[in-house]
């Protein structure tokens, strides 16, 4: 479960937040995404993202109908509803690139690393540690399908708060995705 820094990201990552949060548990169930879901999430995206950021519906569609394993959702249990959910495509690739976002046919579900495509809260779940509990969650269980790498591209006001879930910043990324600059995050789960 080492990195190439000796260091396990994902235990350090748990420690330092003590995680996972009973409480969110409590009440949230956290499983992988449904088709019948996919209305929710592809709404929240343009909940949460800018018209030229958000993944369309057809995009979101196919990537749940080929890799509904790769996404991560918590699903407020007094609701039945979607608080939010993390995606990506596993892959042998070293190099994030905007055709993830598009081409759910790049998912190879053997892949040894993964190219992470989206967190999403609803505005009415955030601020409790939600995002939080998602990424653990989900790197976790990618350590242990074996998977080695996570890599993911966020704006930059927002790589402090991947910096503290364990991600280095590698600086600004060739994506030009919905014409902004973004930065290119790594994390090592295994070596
Ligand atoms: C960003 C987002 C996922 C955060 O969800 P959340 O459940 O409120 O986040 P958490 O409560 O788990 O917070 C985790 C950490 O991230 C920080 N954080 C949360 N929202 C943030 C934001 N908008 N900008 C910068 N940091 C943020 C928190 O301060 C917290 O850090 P702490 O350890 O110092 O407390 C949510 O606001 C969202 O969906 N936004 C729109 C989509 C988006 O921007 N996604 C990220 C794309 S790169």
């Amino acid at each position: 479960m080492m990195n190439r820094m000796g260091k396990d990201i994902v235990a350090e990552f748990e420690k330092a937040y003590h995680l996972p949060n009973p409480e969110l548990h409590e009440r949230f169930e956290f499983r992988e995404i449904r088709v019948e879901e996919t209305d929710q999430a592809a709404e929240m995206e343009y909940i949460c993202f800018p018209p030229n950021e958000a993944c369309t519906r057809e995009m979101m569609a196919e990537r749940i109908a080929k890799a509904p394993e790769m996404f991560l959702v918590a699903v407020d249990r007094e609701t039945g509803k979607l608080a939010g959910f993390l995606s990506g495509l596993s892959t042998d690739e070293e190099r994030f690139r905007d055709e993830f976002f598009t081409d759910a046919g790049l998912y190879d579900p053997d892949g040894k690393n993964i190219m992470l495509l989206g967190l999403n809260v609803l505005p009415e779940h955030r601020g409790q540690g939600l995002a939080r509990e998602l990424m653990y969650l989900y790197l976790r269980r990618e350590q242990e399908n074996g998977r080695r790498e996570v890599f993911l591209t966020c704006a930059p006001d927002k790589i402090e708060m991947y910096r503290k879930m364990g991600f280095q910043d590698e600086g600004i990324s060739d994506s030009t995705w919905g014409g902004s600059l973004w930065h290119d995050m790594r994390c090592v789960i295994r070596r």
